[in-house]
C-alpha cells in the first residue's frame, strides 16, 4: 500500500531506522519511521484513506504525520523536506535535504539505513553508514565523534540496544562515553529527556542487565551526581514478569528515604509512578517507627497498601515476617457487617458506627472472630 501510495505521489519513500535494522535481524516490530523526499503530510492523508487507520495526527509545521492502528502498530512519517514560514502570511520556505542526510542525523549505524519503498527499486536497502556490517558484527557504532555530545541520551539507548541484541558497544563509542561523561554533558539536557529514556529501558525484559550497565558506565552516578545502590539484582526470570512499577520501585529498594527523594528530584516520572513512589517512601518510614506486632497499628497504615506495594515492603528482611503474618490474617477477614447494617441496628449516625466497624475488623485480626457466625455473635455481645 505505502508502495502504492509512494507512485502516485511520485516521491521517494523509505522506511527507516529500528524498523530497518529489526527486520534485518528477523525481530519484529510494530514502529514503522517512514522518510518521504516529499510531503510527508500529503503522504499521511493518502495513507489514511488506504489503510484504514484508527487516529491520523498531523504535525504541520514539522510536515510529520502519525497514524496508529488499534493492533498496537505506529506509522510515522517524516519528510527530508521541511517547509519553514519567515513570519505568518509569508510563502513558505522549501528546505530540502537528502535522505543521507536525515540517516546522517541519527544515532548508531544499525539505525541508520533504510529500505526503499518506490516501485523501482522496493526492497534495496541503502546503507551509507556501514550499519549491516556493525549488525553482522554484533557493534553499536556512534556516526560521528560528536554524537554524544549533540545528544547525550544517546548513551542510555547505546547501552540499551547493546544488552538488548547481545552487541558490543564498537571501541570508539565506548571511548567516548567516559569522555563525554568528564564533560558534564548532562547539563544540556532535560529531566524529561533523561526520564523518557530511562522509562524505555525499565521496560525491557533484561532492563536488569541495562541497569548494571548504566551504574557500570557512571551513567546514574553523572545524572544522579551520587553514587547509589540501585539494585538491580534479582533473577532475570523474575524480573521479567514484574510490571514497570515493581521493577521501579525494586531498583530502590537499598536507597534511604533521603536518597530516594533525590532521585525523584531528578527525574519527571510520569505522576502515577510518582506518587506510589511517594507513598512506598512514606510506608518505609513509617514501618520503620512502628512497632512491628502491634496489629491495630499496622492495620492503620496498612489496610488500604495496594498488594504491589506489600510485596516491595515484604522483599526488605526486616519486614518480612511481619508483613506476610498481617497479610495472610488480613485475607482472612471475612467481615460482612457495614455501616447499613449497625444503623438498622439502631446504632446513631456518626464516628460510633465508624468506631465499631474498626473495632470488628480488628477482632477478625486478632483471632476474636474467625468466621460470620462468630462475628454475628461477637455484635450481640
Ligand atoms: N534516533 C536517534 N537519536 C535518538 C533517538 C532516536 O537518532 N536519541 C533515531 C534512530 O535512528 C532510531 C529512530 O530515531 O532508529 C527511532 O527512534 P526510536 O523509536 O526511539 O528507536 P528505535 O530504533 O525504533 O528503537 P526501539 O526498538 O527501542 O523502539
Amino acid at each position: 500500500v505505502i508502495r502504492e501510495a509512494a507512485s502516485e505521489m511520485g516521491n521517494q519513500v523509505y522506511l527507516v531506522g529500528g524498523f530497518v535494522r529489526d527486520l534485518l535481524m528477523n525481530m519484529p516490530n510494530n514502529d514503522l519511521d517512514i522518510v518521504v523526499e516529499g510531503n510527508g503530510i500529503e503522504l499521511g492523508r493518502i495513507l489514511s484513506k488506504k489503510l484504514t487507520c484508527d487516529k491520523l495526527v498531523l504535525h504541520a509545521s514539522f510536515g510529520t504525520a502519525s497514524l496508529i492502528f488499534c493492533n498496537g502498530t505506529h506509522l510515522d512519517i517524516a519528510s527530508t523536506r521541511r517547509e519553514d514560514y519567515d513570519f505568518p502570511g509569508a510563502l513558505p520556505v522549501v528546505e530540502e535535504s537528502t535522505l543521507r542526510e536525515d540517516l546522517l542525523r541519527r544515532d548508531f549505524t544499525i539505525n541508520a539505513m533504510a529500505l526503499c519503498l518506490n516501485e523501482d527499486s522496493f526492497g534495496d536497502i541503502i546503507d551509507y553508514y556501514g550499519g549491516f556490517r556493525d549488525l553482522q558484527q554484533k557493534e553499536i557504532r556512534f556516526l560521528h565523534n560528536l554524537s554524544f555530545i549533540d545528544d547525550p541520551t544517546r548513551m542510555l539507548r547505546a547501552i540499551k540496544f547493546a544488552v538488548r541484541y547481545e552487541f558490543k558497544l564498537a571501541k570508539v563509542t565506548a571511548d567516548a562515553m567516559p569522555i563525554a561523561l568528564k564533560e558534564d554533558v548532562f547539563a544540556k539536557i532535560s529531566a524529561e529527556r533523561f526520564t523518557e529514556e530511562l522509562i524505555l529501558i525499565y521496560k525491557e525484559a533484561k532492563f536488569q542487565r541495562m541497569g548494571r550497565e548504566l551504574i557500570r558506565n557512571g551513567i546514574f552516578k553523572a545524572w544522579f551526581k551520587a553514587d547509589y545502590a540501585w539494585n538491580f539484582e534479582e533473577a532475570e526470570s523474575v524480573g521479567e514478569q514484574r510490571s514497570l512499577t515493581e521493577r521501579w520501585l525494586i531498583s530502590l529498594k537499598n536507597l534511604d528515604s533521603n536518597e530516594i527523594s533525590a532521585v525523584l528530584d531528578r527525574l519527571t516520572l510520569p505522576k502515577s509512578l510518582k506518587r506510589i513512589t511517594l507513598e512506598y517512601l512514606r510506608l518505609k518510614q513509617a514501618l520503620k517507627l512502628e512497632d512491628l506486632t502491634d496489629l491495630k497499628n499496622l492495620d492503620e497504615l496498612l489496610a488500604g497498601v495496594p498488594l504491589l506495594l506489600f510485596n516491595i515492603l515484604g522483599s526488605d528482611d526486616a519486614y518480612t515476617d511481619p508483613l506476610k503474618k498481617y497479610r495472610l490474617l488480613r485475607e482472612g477477614i471475612q467481615m460482612k457487617t457495614t455501616g447499613k447494617d449497625l444503623r438498622q441496628s439502631g446504632v446513631r449516625e456518626g464516628p460510633e458506627i465508624g468506631s465499631i466497624l474498626k473495632q470488628i475488623r480488628l477482632a477478625w485480626l486478632e483471632g476474636k472472630i474467625r468466621t460470620p457466625d462468630e462475628e454475628k455473635r461477637y455484635l450481640e455481645i
